[in-house]
């Protein structure tokens, strides 16, 4: 089948929550599961089975794009390990030495101090009856347990708020597509110059004196007698910091629109908490925090048959293959007992997101405590993020009633 042209620069923003967004990718998909955007050349991927192809193949399809930013002298950019966008075989070396400190034990443990912190934060809210779900809950929430699982001082999560919100900054900018011009501003670098000097530290600290956290265990970790130095470790710890945050932020406010539409749903959950964790996976498959997964071709790849030249962007519509009907029966349908759910909202094969297990935990206790401690919740004052690449609420009001 012919690969199919289309004028990308159309493509509707997420601000309405993505209904535009997702008829559009229907309409296409039905059509075809391969596009190519007749204005900047790059493929986009509509199709469950094909999307899932492409993030299984990294020897084709390559998640390093390095040489399209500037080498910068900025010593926070220069030493930044960004595990999304290494390919392999250096990927491997640093995925199964984080992995060693991101054990399910780690996790586990730390269920307790997140179900405390996340006392802490409604326990704050008490007496109002109105607040922004995601200034006093979503988006400290998220700074507050990557810092607890660093180990460095929850007190500190103001700074990685801003740190993640800078640095994820790019998500929301940047026109599909366009990779050709990527420049980074003077405050970005200034943020990871910040976040490099303090992790540095922390870094040095721990070597001297290990403790019970992941940097301890970076450090500590060895694959075939190597080690990692403290700029490596640095830069790992900056990925988990960065990667994590936004997009939790955005799924505990997706979580909350999807309850506020489907009274049914809300009702299941308060009678049945143990529907908690299918509700979030298909929030997630609904409304995928992030939209889809940039790949640039690379030996010889090809699409359907046809062959794309080395370095053109393929962009992957997580969206699109998690609504596709021929995984998904009903895909229209927010069905929270889908069974089985294979979204690829995480992502797939070697980049599979390295936080996914923390969000589980961090979103099933959350949203069951906000169920246990409000009667009644209405959502109100929607505002999604206006952008190609997250799908998510930037703040929401909850008008509150206790039982
Ligand atoms: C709703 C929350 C989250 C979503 C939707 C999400 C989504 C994703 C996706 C789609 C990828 C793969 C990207 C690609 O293949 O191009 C990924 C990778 C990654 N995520 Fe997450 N993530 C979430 C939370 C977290 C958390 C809480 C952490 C850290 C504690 C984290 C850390 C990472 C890291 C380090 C990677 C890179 C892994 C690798 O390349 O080997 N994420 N995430």
């Amino acid at each position: 089948m012919a690969i199919k042209t289309f004028d990308g620069t159309k493509i509707p923003t997420t601000a309405d929550g993505g209904a535009a967004l997702a008829a559009f990718l229907r309409e296409k998909r039905a059509d075809s599961h391969f596009w190519q955007d007749e204005v900047t050349g790059a493929y986009h991927v509509l199709g469950y089975a094909q999307t899932r192809g492409i993030l299984h193949d990294p020897t084709h399809f390559s998640s390093d794009f390095s040489h399209l930013v500037p080498e910068s002298t900025e010593p926070g950019l220069r030493d930044h390990v960004n595990l999304g966008t290494i390919d392999p075989p250096k990927h491997r070396k640093y995925r199964s030495l984080v992995n060693q400190a991101f054990t399910p034990k780690v996790i586990a443990g730390m269920e307790s101090r997140m179900a405390a912190v996340t006392d802490r934060l409604l326990g704050a809210l008490d007496g109002l009856d109105e607040f922004d779900l995601v200034t006093n809950f979503a988006s400290p929430l998220p700074a507050i347990v990557t810092a607890e699982l660093l180990g460095v001082p929850a007190e500190d999560h103001s700074l990685f708020r801003t740190w993640a919100q800078v640095a994820t900054g790019g998500a929301f900018d940047n026109p599909i597509g366009e990779l050709n011009e990527v420049t980074v501003p003077e405050s970005v670098s200034e943020t990871f110059n910040q976040m490099r000097e303090y992790l540095l530290e922390v870094a040095k600290e721990r070597r001297k004196d290990p403790r019970n956290d992941l940097i301890s265990r970076m450090i500590a970790a060895e694959i075939d007698g190597e080690r990692l130095s403290d700029a490596e470790v640095y830069g790992l710890a900056a990925s988990i910091l960065i990667g994590g945050q936004v997009s939790t932020t955005v799924l505990l406010g997706n979580a909350l629109v999807a309850l506020g539409g489907r009274p049914d749903a809300e009702r299941d959950l308060r009678a049945d908490p143990s529907l908690i964790p299918g509700f979030l996976d298909e929030t997630l498959r609904y409304y995928p925090p992030v939209v889809f997964a940039y790949r640039l071709a690379k030996n010889g790849a090809e699409l359907d048959g046809t062959p794309v030249t080395d370095g053109t962007p393929v962009i992957s519509w997580v969206m699109s293959a998690n609504r596709d009907e021929a995984t998904f029966p009903h895909s229209e349908t927010f069905d929270l007992r889908r069974d089985p759910n294979p979204h690829l909202s995480f992502g797939h094969g070697i980049h599979y997101c390295l936080g996914a297990p923390v969000l589980r935990m961090e979103s099933r206790i959350a949203v069951a405590k906000l169920l246990e401690r409000y009667a009644t919740i209405e959502c109100r004052n929607v505002d999604y993020h206006e952008t190609p690449g997250v799908l998510g609420v930037r703040s929401i009001d909850l008008v509150v009633g206790r039982a």
